[in-house]
């Protein structure tokens, strides 16, 4: 049945406000919550010596972490947009923190973890369902030929028409941005997975088009993407899953014929 008032203990309140250290300091709002703790989550404010830190909201959280609040919990690990790790909403957006600078969010820096996703602690969602969805649509070359003796080759052609997909990092910012996942997230495939599916449909070297094809046809998995394009909107590597959910779909329609 549809819950239509939240559960109590997923109130938001206000936390604790840590000390202002430097008279210039940026403020920021974060997203705390302990699930093995009984409280609600809360918002706890801290300000941030930008002296002291490189301009990025990810250099900000690791300056937090290591000088005021040993505590925050967030993931990371690149640091230049290339593991998708840091993912997570910040002044309303999802995106990365550590390609996210500072100093282009006017007033307090809101930081809160990738929406409509169970919290595992503070800014780090659990992505469970997420990495079951992308082994799914196994996500690795497919073939029946004998493997050659060196490599498989693809022209330079074929080669560009993976440009606009290989780039995607799954940080999930598009799937966690998009309505029909919130809702479906357990039947649809979502943004991120899909635009993987088709990366591999596409690959010229890969002898599974049609089975899968077959894996995806289903009213949930593939046709819950209404256009609604947040997905697009928020990729922050520039990609458009929108585009590739709409060439699953012409490939579903040319089969037929
Ligand atoms: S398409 Fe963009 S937003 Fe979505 S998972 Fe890939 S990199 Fe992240
Ligand atoms: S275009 Fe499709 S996948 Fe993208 S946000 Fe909208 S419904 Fe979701
Ligand atoms: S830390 Fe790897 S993408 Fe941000």
């Amino acid at each position: 049945m549809v819950q239509l008032t939240l559960p109590k203990n997923s109130t938001v309140k206000a936390g604790k406000v840590w000390p202002k250290t430097a008279p210039d300091a940026v403020e920021f709002r974060i997203y705390r919550y302990d699930p093995d703790q009984p409280d609600n989550p809360r918002v706890d404010v801290y300000y941030v010596d930008r002296g002291q830190t490189a301009p990025m909201v990810l250099d900000a959280l690791i300056w937090i972490k290591n000088t005021v609040d040993p505590s925050l919990t967030f993931r990371r690990s690149c640091r230049e947009g290339v593991c998708g790790s840091c993912a997570m909403n910040i002044d309303g957006t999802n995106t990365l923190a550590c390609t996210r600078s500072m100093d282009d969010i006017d007033g307090p820096v809101k930081i809160y973890p990738l929406p409509h996703l169970p919290v595992i602690k503070d800014l780090v969602p659990d992505l469970t369902n997420f990495y079951a969805q992308l082994r799914s649509i196994e996500p690795w070359l497919k073939t029946e030929t004998p493997t050659p003796e060196k490599e498989w080759r693809q022209d330079h052609d074929d080669r560009l028409k993976l440009d606009g997909l290989y780039e995607c990092i799954l940080c999930a910012c598009c799937s966690t941005s998009c309505p029909s996942y919130w809702w479906n997230g357990d039947r649809y495939l979502g943004p991120a997975v899909l635009l993987q599916a088709y990366r591999w449909l596409i690959d010229s070297r890969d002898e599974a088009v049609g089975e899968r094809l077959d894996n995806l046809e289903d009213p949930f998995r593939l046709y819950r993407c209404h256009t609604i394009m947040n997905c697009a909107q928020t990729c922050p590597k520039g990609l458009n899953p929108a585009k590739a959910i709409v060439e699953i779909k012409k490939m579903m329609v040319e089969r037929q014929m």
